[in-house]
């Protein structure tokens, strides 16, 4: 049995203070944004005890999918570098990228340097996508984190990426490994249009022509999951988890994170689904429990 945590868009606060001069371009409309409403959605306290909580379940790796950052400013990425390091090794955590974190075009820079070390592969290389291999899991990170104009929250792989992904799925058929996407925007959305994977249909004509035995992201900041086509009519579960920090009564869901617990082998894996996050009392509970994949 191999345990997997998810948890996503913490969404680190509070904001360091800027500088005027860091803010240009889309860091306004962001600062204004965090200034008069995202700063009382995110709280430090509740992601201290949702990760305490995924801390108590001794998971075998931590996954984390984006939104570490609010508006990039380089001391979101060095305060991003401890809170990573404080959820273990960075062999046993691994990260993606969000929309947040590649907020504007010097972002990506900052974030190869700071967080390198939980987004590249097994031999230390960087780039999207990644593969870790981690018990029976393959672990495959993809980034659709773009600069996008003010306002817009859009996400994107284009062709190599996808290219990439393409033959990695492809190739790990070969492997007798449970093969998870780790991705920020969801592959599925009902969100506006300004806010989802614009090259999703790409996305999805992959993993039908491939398949892969889950899908993990964040971004819309509610529990959700969709089935994804995959090969010879099986389906492929895209699961999404809350903002790790989101307090309770708000218009999206209040702080979780999910469990995987997977065994098996490729000739039968189980994969059963954990939701914990924030009760009525600010305590964590169990929310859901459900077996993705098998029966056992
Ligand atoms: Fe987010
Ligand atoms: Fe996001």
């Amino acid at each position: 049995m191999f345990t997997l945590a998810h948890l996503s868009d913490p969404h680190l606060a509070p904001l360091p203070a800027p500088r005027w001069s860091q803010l240009v371009g889309k860091r306004i409309t962001g600062y204004i944004n965090w200034q008069r409403k995202r700063r009382f959605i995110h709280d430090p306290a509740v992601l201290a005890i949702i990760v305490a909580d995924m801390k108590s379940q001794a998971p075998d790796h931590i996954a984390v999918t984006g939104d570490i950052a609010n508006i990039a400013l380089p001391g979101e990425f060095t305060r991003g570098r401890d809170w990573l390091e404080s959820l273990g090794l960075a062999k046993n955590v691994t990260f993606v990228p969000g929309n947040h974190d590649i907020y504007v075009r010097e972002a990506a820079a900052y974030a190869t340097r700071q967080w390198d070390a939980q987004m590249c592969d097994d031999y230390g290389v960087s780039g999207f996508p990644f593969l870790r291999r981690r018990g029976p899991l393959a672990l495959i990170g993809l980034s659709t984190g773009v600069p996008t104009a003010p306002l817009l929250a859009t996400g994107w792989l284009g062709t190599k990426q996808l290219a990439e992904l393409s033959a990695m799925l492809n190739e790990l058929k070969k492997e007798n490994l449970f093969r998870v996407v780790l991705i920020h925007h969801p592959p599925v959305s009902e969100a506006a249009r300004h806010k989802q994977l614009l090259d999703a249909p790409v996305l999805l004509r992959v993993i039908a022509a491939h398949g892969a035995d889950l899908v993990i992201h964040g971004h819309d900041h509610v529990h959700m999951i969709n089935w994804l086509k995959g090969p010879n009519g099986r389906r492929v579960p895209a699961v999404g988890v809350p903002s790790a920090s989101a307090i309770p009564g708000t218009s999206k869901d209040a702080a979780a994170y999910n469990l995987y617990r997977i065994a098996g082998s490729a000739s039968g894996w189980s994969c059963e689904l954990i939701s914990r996050g924030s009760g009525p009392a600010g305590e964590v509970i169990e929310q859901k429990r459900l077996m993705l994949v098998g029966t056992t």
